[in-house]
């Protein structure tokens, strides 16, 4: 394949990042997006090339060798659902749903399919990943604290339980993602919500959440999502091991060990330039960097959403852990 011919399923805010980037490709054409809202696709379709096809289908008939999946968390499910039946390779934006069964279904449909596909988790591509990752080598990690401490996030469905998942689901994903990259698996997690929704039409979600997990590894984490501030105040994580302090954001990482305090600056938008490469590449067959297919990001997900269970009830919910453990979140009795 020479040049990827890519179609976009949503045409908001992510999907004009992607693309951005997929029309600075030399090697990618985009043939064209569809959304819900005919103009914002008309719109996008103008700006980087194809055409604003009516649906998912029309879309698919059109032969993309790629489709990115870029709506709101609540409108997961059929799209993939079509996509994976026309054996495309997909890109989905993360949250991959806003629930566990939705995700739990096109992880399998995709599992059985063999078909390949990327995840928006794209921190994963920051160098100071791989820079972390190398110092913690060897070395247990004994506690962990993520946090994402934001704004209310200018989108209608953001601040609605059932159509963005909420602030830990919809946005401390990237967090939580990373945490897994770093520290490993979850096996049980204990959380709070304020039970008092941002003041935005129609909201039900907590303004403020905080969890206490526990890894499969020993380590002890916590994870705070808050989006009561007019500005996005902190996104990232702090990992202690012995003698070694790590602070990872998506701007770097600074150290602090016996030899004393050290910052790595880190390029976010290279990132997200960097996950698109990465899949373009994997799709066109010359490369095989994709670092969260589906089912890595189906692992985050399903995090998250005992988080928000657990805030949700007021009770501590245990996750599966290894390949072979069952699907789903259970509850402790
Ligand atoms: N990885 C990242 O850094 C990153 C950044 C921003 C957003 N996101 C994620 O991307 C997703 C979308 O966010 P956004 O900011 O682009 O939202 P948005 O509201 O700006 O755009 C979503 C678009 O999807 C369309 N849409 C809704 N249902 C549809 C359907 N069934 N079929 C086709 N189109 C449909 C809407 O009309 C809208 O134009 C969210 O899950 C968000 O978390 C990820």
């Amino acid at each position: 394949m020479r040049t990827c011919r890519v179609g976009l399923v949503g045409a908001g805010g992510v999907a004009q990042r992607h693309a951005r980037v997929l029309d600075g490709f030399d090697d990618v054409e985009i043939v064209g997006v569809t959304d819900v809202a005919r103009d914002a696709a008309q719109r996008l379709a103008d700006a980087h090339g194809g055409r604003a096809f009516a649906d998912v289908d029309e879309l698919l008939a059109a032969g993309p060798d790629a489709v990115y999946v870029c709506v709101p968390p609540f409108a997961h499910g059929p799209v993939e659902e079509a996509i994976v039946a026309a054996g495309v390779p997909m890109f989905v934006e993360k949250p991959v749903a806003v629930d566990l069964d939705t995700a739990e279904r096109i992880a399998d449909l995709v599992a059985r399919r063999g078909l390949l596909t990327g995840v928006g988790h794209h921190w994963r591509y920051l160098h100071v990943v791989a820079e972390a990752r190398e110092l913690l080598a060897g070395r247990p990690v004994r506690m962990v604290g993520g946090a994402w401490l934001d704004k209310v996030p200018p989108v209608a469905w953001w601040a609605r339980r059932d159509r963005s998942g909420g602030p830990v689901v919809e946005q401390a994903a990237h967090v939580l993602d990373l945490m897994r990259a770093l520290v490993g698996e979850v096996t049980e997690v204990s959380a709070y919500g304020d039970g008092a929704p941002p003041p935005v039409d129609g909201a039900d979600i907590d303004s403020v959440t905080t969890a206490a997990l526990r890894f499969a590894g020993g380590a002890v984490g916590t994870l705070s999502a808050a989006c009561v501030l007019g500005w996005k105040h902190r996104a990232g994580l702090e990992i202690l091991a012995d003698g070694l302090a790590l602070r990872l954001a998506e701007d770097g990482l600074t150290i602090r060990d016996a030899d004393g305090e050290r910052h790595l600056p880190a390029d976010p938008d290279g990132a997200r330039t960097a996950v698109d490469r990465a899949f373009v590449d994997a799709v066109r067959g010359v490369g095989d960097d994709v670092r969260v297919p589906y089912a890595e990001a189906l692992r985050t997900q399903r995090l998250a959403l005992a988080i928000a269970e657990s805030a949700r009830t007021g009770r501590p919910v245990s996750l599966p852990t290894g390949p072979a453990a069952p699907a789903g979140v259970g509850v402790d009795a």
